[in-house]
């Protein structure tokens, strides 16, 4: 019967979809490994904001060089960590921009690096830069989005939280040297 064949159409492009997404986790029952990703997300786009309100090349400089360094870090430990990971559990289209996107951003933060603020196009660079991260962050956590598709039981994403965590200080540790 036809109805029959668009059920069982409907089955096979739903898959693995045995149990229901956790689309409505809340800020508070985000499991650690998300909350943590979200956290950096929101610490970035606030110097973002407030790089807009400075004058100074030297406060300019230092606030560029604490979004790079935490740019750096948070996309190292979501490609070693978080995004393979979830390859296989989340859509493999979205994990393959969310690389792309990073490798964008990567470029843009080292033409920002060879600059120094006040060259022509520093400040138009960096707000570009800030765009960019927004935008990124929007395809991690919007409805549907790679974070709400982390299917991985809380558990295991709260261990992973810890693992990301640890890598964070190490390598803020390490490569935090080269802003000091
Ligand atoms: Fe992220
Ligand atoms: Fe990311």
């Amino acid at each position: 019967m036809a109805t029959a064949h668009k059920t069982a159409a409907h089955h096979t492009k739903a898959k693995t979809r045995t149990k229901p997404r956790r689309t409505r986790r809340t800020a508070t029952r985000d499991p650690l490994a998300v909350s943590l990703l979200k956290k950096d997300h929101r610490e970035v786009e606030g110097w973002f904001d407030e790089y807009e309100q400075l004058d100074s090349d030297d406060e300019k400089l230092a606030l560029f060089n604490k979004i790079a360094l935490a740019l750096k870090v948070h996309t190292a430990i979501e490609e070693e960590i978080f995004y393979p990971e979830e390859r296989g559990e989340v859509e493999d289209d979205m994990l393959d921009e969310a690389y792309v996107e990073h490798d964008g951003a990567k470029k843009l933060i080292a033409e920002i690096e060879a600059m120094k603020p006040g060259d022509e196009f520093y400040d138009a660079k960096v707000k570009v830069l800030g765009e960019y991260i927004k935008h990124h962050v929007k395809e991690e956590e919007q409805p549907g989005g790679l974070f709400s598709q982390a299917k991985r039981g809380d558990e295991d994403l709260n261990e992973m939280g810890e693992r990301l965590k640890a890598r964070k200080q190490e390598l803020m540790a390490e490569w935090g040297k080269a802003y000091s």
